[in-house]
């Protein structure tokens, strides 16, 4: 895909079971530069939707080509960036050795460990997270909203062409909150990267994307801010 477009869905169908999909007829393009929110009720088929791009679940139905490649079964080294909801930190390491590995899976050398450009990005990730002071502290010590951003970490660490982020600013403070946010958003403007974020807050989802997906009913189309409801005299 040379022409920008990064993911690109058609006519795909998302779920576990064969005879009992949660979403059909899906058609989506992501291109480069593109920041795009998925909102709708819980249980509906939002984290489905990422696994299945991640090649994490395979497709129903339909086709599905992510960043490079046409099989997302095995998706370029580095390419993609996942911060699932349930974050799949290891909890028994520190915080760098986890923003490590993320750094890692992005450089290809073949002295891995060693690597100058992995431990700088790790660095630089850890500082615009605000998770300096936690570098050496073991995941499990940490609070949700610190741990939620050394999953963020890790992936800006990776330094992917496409991230795909599930909740990623929940239990967080406002203040801090808008700091993720602004680093994410950064990052996607400099590196001319796309996001594709599942958000259950309107109003964020709005601040950050430039459209807006709804998930319901079985289809993923565009959200249309509902009218406000008329007062009877
Ligand atoms: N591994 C799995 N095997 C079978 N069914 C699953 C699996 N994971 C999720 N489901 C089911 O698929 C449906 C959609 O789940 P999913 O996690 O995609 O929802 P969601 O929109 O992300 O919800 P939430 O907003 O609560 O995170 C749910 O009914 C759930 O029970
Ligand atoms: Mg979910």
């Amino acid at each position: 895909m040379d022409d920008g477009c990064v993911i690109s869905l058609d006519n795909v169908s998302i779920g576990y079971q064969k005879n009992k999909p949660l979403i059909e007829g899906l058609n989506l393009r992501v291109n480069s530069g593109e920041i795009i929110a998925i909102v709708g009720p819980s249980g509906i088929g939002k984290t489905t939707l990422l696994r299945t791009i991640a090649g994490l679940v395979p497709p129903l139905k339909g086709g599905l080509k992510v960043c490079s490649q046409t099989n997302p079964a095995s998706p370029p080294r580095g390419e993609l960036g996942y911060i699932p909801q349930r974050l799949g930190l290891v909890r028994h390491a520190s915080v760098h050795h986890n923003v490590m590995l993320g750094a890692l899976a992005g450089h290809c050398s073949p002295w891995l460990p060693f690597s100058f450009d992995a431990r700088k990005s790790a660095h630089k990730a850890i500082q615009k997270m605000g998770l300096e002071e936690k570098r050496r502290s073991l995941v499990r010590r940490l609070s949700g909203g610190q741990q939620r951003r050394v999953a963020t970490a890790r992936t800006l660490a990776q330094k992917p062409s496409l991230i795909l982020a599930d909740e990623f600013l929940g239990e967080l403070d406002e203040e801090t909150m808008l700091i993720v946010m602004d680093a994410v958003i950064s990052y996607v403007d400099e590196k001319n990267a796309a996001l594709l974020v599942v958000e259950h807050d309107i109003q964020r989802a709005r601040k950050m994307a430039d459209r807006l997906l709804l998930m319901k009913n079985g289809k993923l189309v565009p959200y249309v801010e509902s009218l406000e409801p008329v007062e009877e005299e």
